[in-house]
C-alpha cells in the first residue's frame, strides 16, 4: 500500500492523507503506554513515548543497510527503538546531556564498569580537598557540604577509564537536581532538603546500578548507533559520513515551548559543559522571545529550511521524514508548526503522506503549553519524491 494515492481518515479524525495506509489505523494517543525499561535512566523533558517512533519505524521500515536518523535525538528514544529492531541509527543533538543519554542507551555495557564504579566512589569519598568549580549562583542551589561531595564525584568520574566515563557521568548527572536545593526538575524554587554528604554517594551508586540494570535488560543485539553532539543548523551532510538514511523520525524543538538548556543547566555546569553556549544555539528556546530580539515564526521557518536542506541531502528518494510537533504561541498568535514544516518541506519535493493530531498527555505538557491551552500535537509523515 505504501505510496499508493489514497485519501483516508483515521479513527481519531485525522486529516486526509496520501500514502502509508496502516498509519491511519493507529490510535496515536497510546493511552495504555507502559513505562519503558530505558525510560527511567535520567530525566529528559518532552521526550517521545517509545510507541510513537516504534510505530513509525514498523510501518516505514527502511531497507537493510539504510539508517534511521533523528536530527533532534534528545534522550535517544528513536535510536533505541531503531536498535531494538536491528536498524542502524544516527542521532544528533545540541545538548550534551541528551548526547550522553543517547550514547549510554545505545552502547554496550562498558567492560570493567563494576570496578570503575567502586573506584570512583572510593576516590570521591576519600578526597580531602575537592576543587569546587566556579559555577554561577552555586551557593543558592547547593549547600556547601553537598558542593564538596558533588565536586569530589565529578573529579573522580573525570579520571575514570574512558570506556566507563559516559555511564558514570550520566549517573552523576541524574542525581544533581535531587541533591540540590531545587525543589524538582520542573520547579525552580530553592527549598530545604535533608540530603547528607553520604546520600550523594549512595544516590550516585544507586543511579549507576539502575542504569546498568536497564542496559542489561535490552533483549536485542545492539545494531550500530552513532550519536553526534552539535548544532543541526551548522551540520554539513558529510558529518554523518557516507551513511544513507532511509527514514527520519524526530520531534523538533519549536518556538516558545521547552527550554532544554535550562532544564539541564546545573547538570551541564557540574559536568564541565557550557549551558550558555547550548542556550545560544537552542532552537525555539523561550528566552529568545523576550527582549524583542526578533525571533518569530519566520525565524523558525528559516531554521526548518536549513534542516530540510540537510534531510534532503541525506535521505534516499522515496524515504520518509516523520515529525511530531506541537503548536506555538508567539506574541499571542498560535502557530501551526506542523503545517509550517510541511510547507517548507514541499519546496524540497517532500509530499505529505500522513498527518494526524494526537492528544498530549497532561503530565507531558510544559508550563508554557498549558498556559497556551494547547492540548494536541501533530504527527506528520512526509515522503521525499522518489
Ligand atoms: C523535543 S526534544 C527531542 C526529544 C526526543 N524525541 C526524545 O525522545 O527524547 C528536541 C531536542 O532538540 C534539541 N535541539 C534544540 N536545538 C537544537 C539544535 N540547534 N541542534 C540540535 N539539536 C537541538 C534539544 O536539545 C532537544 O533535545
Amino acid at each position: 500500500m505504501d505510496g499508493m494515492p489514497l485519501i483516508m481518515r483515521n479513527r481519531v479524525g485525522a486529516t486526509s492523507c496520501l500514502g502509508p495506509a496502516r498509519l491511519a489505523d493507529t490510535g496515536w494517543d497510546f493511552r495504555d503506554a507502559r513505562p519503558h525499561p530505558l525510560g527511567n535512566l535520567h530525566p529528559y523533558p518532552a521526550r517521545f513515548i517509545p510507541e510513537i517512533p516504534r510505530r513509525l519505524i514498523a510501518e516505514l521500515r527502511p531497507a537493510d543497510g539504510l539508517a534511521v536518523l533523528d536530527p533532534f535525538c534528545g534522550s535517544g528514544t528513536t535510536l533505541t527503538e531503531a536498535q531494538a529492531t536491528g536498524l542502524r541509527s544516527i542521532g544528533i543533538d545540541l545538548n550534551p546531556i541528551a548526547v550522553l543519554m543517547s550514547r549510554v542507551k545505545t552502547s554496550p555495557i562498558p567492560v570493567g564498569i563494576g570496578k570503575a564504579l567502586s573506584e570512583a566512589i572510593q576516590r570521591a569519598e576519600s578526597e580531602a580537598n575537592p576543587q569546587v568549580p566556579d559555577i554561577p549562583r552555586l551557593d543558592h542551589w547547593f549547600r556547601k557540604d553537598i558542593q564538596l561531595a558533588v565536586a569530589s564525584l565529578a573529579s573522580a568520574v573525570a579520571v575514570a577509564p574512558a570506556e566507563a566515563k559516559d555511564l558514570l557521568r550520566l549517573a552523576l548527572s541524574s542525581i544533581i537536581v535531587r541533591v540540590s536545593n531545587q525543589d524538582s526538575d520542573t520547579r525552580y524554587a530553592a527549598v530545604e532538603k535533608s540530603v547528607t554528604r553520604s546520600d550523594v554517594f549512595r544516590l550516585f551508586l544507586r543511579s549507576a546500578q539502575r542504569i546498568l540494570d536497564a542496559l542489561k535488560g535490552r533483549p536485542y543485539p545492539l545494531a550500530e548507533s552513532t550519536v553526534l553532539e552539535g548544532d543541526i543548523l551548522a551540520l554539513r551532510p558529510g558529518a554523518i559520513g557516507q551513511e544513507k538514511v532511509g527514514l527520519v523520525v524526530t520531534s523538533p524543538p519549536y518556538p516558545n515551548a521547552y527550554e532544554y538548556w535550562l532544564y539541564h543547566k546545573y547538570r551541564m555546569w557540574w559536568l564541565g559543559f557550557d549551558p550558555l553556549a547550548v542556550k545560544a544555539g537552542e532552537i525555539g528556546a523561550r528566552a529568545h522571545f523576550f527582549g524583542g530580539n526578533g525571533h518569530t515564526a519566520e525565524a523558525f521557518r528559516g531554521q526548518m529550511t536549513t534542516l530540510m536542506t540537510l534531510l534532503d541531502a541525506v535521505l534516499i528518494p522515496g524515504g520518509h521524514a516523520c515529525f511530531v510537533v506541537g503548536r506555538s504561541r508567539i506574541h499571542g498568535q498560535i502557530v501551526d508548526n506542523g503545517s509550517l514544516i510541511s510547507e517548507v518541506a514541499s519546496r524540497f519535493g517532500f509530499a505529505e503522506a500522513f498527518r494526524t493530531e494526537r492528544v498530549i498527555a497532561a503530565t507531558r505538557k510544559s508550563f508554557n503549553l498549558s498556559h497556551a491551552n494547547i492540548k494536541t500535537e501533530t504527527v506528520l509523515v512526509l515522503r521525499k519524491t522518489p
